[in-house]
Parts: structure tokens; sequence; C-alpha cells
């Protein structure tokens, strides 16, 4: 299939005869002014008014009790792993559709993923296959949940709101409450997603999310943890703070800790993206809209769009393929043409340190990997 008329239209969007990105930053605020600020008062590191201003910003947005800025996404998602409670051996259940830091957050602590299948609607974890692996693989014993086979705990469950569509949460919120399982979500995609008029990452315990240069927003790099818990956020800020105990001079630590704060450039990078955020995501929502009208008569090629009763930040932008060659045909020649296009993710548990992991059938994983292709996605101004 011959596909020039598509690459035409992206680079009609995006107005330009040139390369068209998949997803780059844009800075359109008071990005300098914040930065020559730090410069200026040589509050650069891990002190200064930027990292307090962020948290707070991330918060009144998401709707947060509290959050915590971290250095990148990744390590946030360590640090909601540890303050949830996973140890060494237990399992986590998560999604195999997914980028390799929610795979490498559990396997820092030495816990280990279970993969199971994601929903055709979300392309996020299934509630519904959550509950059926639990119902035939797990049980409870004194308010704990164990693997049957393994006999290790199950301590968490982690979905990834794929591309910044949510998962079905209330549904997953009920399943983890019934299997008494600690709910963590990976929102790195997610800034400016809501679900039934909620912010994504304050439905668990924790979530996280990524600022990194690609994402809706970004500090260079970055990352924010969420709490509905205020003393659980509290205890993570001393947590990425080496557990410090407050002291004018003396150096006293009372916890093995993390040095996991985000620098203060870093944060007066993010205040200045805050600031424009919504304004970002509706954007971003408008450009989805043209997409959807444009691919809404083709019959081989689909747009995908967000899930009932959420409100998605369309961080990436997605189209699904017939099939494998379709796809493959479809990454070739926009990326010969000039208009970067990405396939999903290689499936975790297709990775040589993933691959023995437990997992469901992910038949509909599967069905994704095979079609989905990122397209443009970056915020036109
Ligand atoms: C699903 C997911 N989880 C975690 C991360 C990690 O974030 P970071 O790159 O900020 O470490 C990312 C993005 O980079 C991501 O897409």
């Amino acid at each position: 299939m011959d596909y020039n008329q598509i690459i035409s239209y992206i680079k009609d969007i995006y107005g330009t005869d040139g390369f068209v990105p998949l997803s780059v930053p844009q800075f359109i605020g008071n990005e300098k002014k914040y930065l020559e600020e730090c410069i200026d008062t040589t509050f650069v590191s891990s002190v200064g008014k930027f990292v307090d201003r962020f948290e707070e910003m991330v918060a009144e947005y998401t709707g947060a009790k509290k959050a915590v800025v971290c250095v990148s996404g990744t390590n946030a998602l360590h640090m909601a792993m540890m303050l949830v409670g996973v140890e060494r051996d237990d399992e986590v259940l998560t999604q195999a559709l997914t980028f390799i830091a929610t795979c490498n957050a559990i396997s820092y602590i030495g816990a280990h993923p279970i993969f199971i299948d994601v929903d055709k609607d979300t392309m996020g974890l299934s509630p519904k296959a959550v509950k059926t692996w639990l119902e035939a693989n797990a049980e409870i014993k004194e308010g704990t949940c164990y693997n049957k086979t393994t006999g290790r705990r199950i301590k968490a469950c982690v979905p990834m709101h794929t591309f910044g569509h949510p998962v079905h949460l209330d549904e997953l919120v009920d399943v983890c409450k019934e299997w008494h399982i600690e709910l963590v979500e990976d929102a790195a995609e997610s800034l400016g997603s809501f679900y039934k008029g909620k912010h994504t990452g304050t439905f668990g315990k924790v979530g996280a999310i990524s600022f990194n240069g690609n994402k809706t927003i970004t500090t260079g790099g970055g990352g924010m943890l969420l709490f509905m818990d205020e003393k659980l956020g509290e205890f993570a800020k001393h947590l990425t703070t080496q557990a410090k105990v407050p002291h004018r001079w003396e150096f006293v630590h009372d916890h093995i800790g993390y040095n996991y704060r985000m620098p203060n450039i870093n944060a007066a990078l993010g205040c200045a993206q805050m600031e424009h955020l919504e304004k970002f995501v509706l954007n971003k929502r408008e450009t989805a809209d043209k997409y959807a009208e444009f691919f809404k008569n083709m019959e081989d090629i689909k747009f995908f769009t967000e899930p009932a009763d959420c409100r998605s930040n369309y961080w990436l932008n997605a189209v699904i393929l017939k099939d494998k060659q379709a796809q493959l045909d479809f990454l070739q020649q926009t990326n010969d043409n000039g208009v970067m296009t990405r396939p999903i993710w290689e499936l975790m548990n297709r990775l040589p340190m993933f691959e023995h992991c437990q997992n469901d059938s992910l038949e509909n994983t599967i069905w994704f990997a095979d079609r989905v292709v990122n397209i443009p996605s970056s915020v036109r101004i």
C-alpha cells in the first residue's frame, strides 16, 4: 500500500516540507527567565525555591495531596516500589506492553514481574485479565496474596497508562483491594490525563510521572511521585533526599536514603513548563481530533482514540495497521520520507531479562505489538 497521502497530511498539519519528529519539547514561556534566575542566584542544585514550587504546581494540577520531585521517572518508580513495601523475591503484576523502565524499577528491588494482558480499548493493563489470572494462580493466606506456583508473595500491581490513555482504574482498584495487592500507577506518560475527572496517578498508593524530553512537558530529565496519603509523601521526600534528619549543621541520617531529588535548575524548567501544560494538552487533543477525522474512513488503518469516561493527553498518537507486514511497510515509508514514526516497544516478556517470567496469554498485547505505530505528536505552536 502507498502511504503518501498520510505522509503529506502529517507534514501539512505540522506546517513543513521537511522532517517531522515524533515528540519534541516546546519552550514558549518563562523557561529562560527561570533558568537565568537559578544561575544568577547560584541556586542550581539541590536547594532552591523552584523545587518546592514545581511540587506544589503538580500537586495542585493533579489533585494529589503531595507531590515529590525525582531525578527521573525511573527512579520515581523505583521509590514507589519501595514505598509500597515490595521486597526481594516478591512478585509484581504488570503489563508486557510497556517501556522497559516499569520492569527495571521492579527488578532494582530484586522482585519479579508477572505479565498480564492489556485491554483492547485502553492498551493498558486489563483489570479483567488480572482478576482471571489471580483466580487461577493466586491465593490469600492471612491477608497476603501468594502465587500458588512459585509460593512468592504478590505484593503490587503496576498498570501503565499507555501513550496517556488511562486504564480502567475503578475496576483495577477493586481487584487490587480484593486481593490485598498495592496499586502503583506508572503514569509516566499521562500527565494531563484524567479518568472520570480524576487525574491518573492518584488512584493507587503511589503514582509516578516522567518529565523526560519526549514527554508532554519536560525538565530535561525528571520525575514526580504523586500521593493521596500525605504522610507517605513526606516519607518519600525524606528518602529521596538521603534520609537526612533536618538540622542546621549535623549530618545524621535515619534510613538508607537516595539522592533522587531533582535539582533546582531542572525544577525551574518544570515550573515554566507547568504554566503551559493545559494549553499543550488541549493542543495535542486538537491534533488527535484532526488525525481521528483524517483516518475515519480508512479501511486498513485506524486511529486509536481515548477510552470512554477519560480525558487523555494523547501524549503519543497511535495508529493500528492491518497486520505485521502493513506495520513494517508503514514504518519504512514514513521514516524514508521524513516523517518519524515508531513501533511499540519490544514486549517485556520477549527480552532476555524477563523471558522466564510468568505471563497469561497476552493475546491483546501481541495483537497491538504487531500493529501499532506511533505517529508525530508534538505540540503544534
Ligand atoms: C511507561 C514509562 N515508564 C517509565 C518511564 C521512565 O521515565 P524516565 O525516562 O523519566 O526515567 C517512561 C519514559 O521515559 C515511560 O514511558
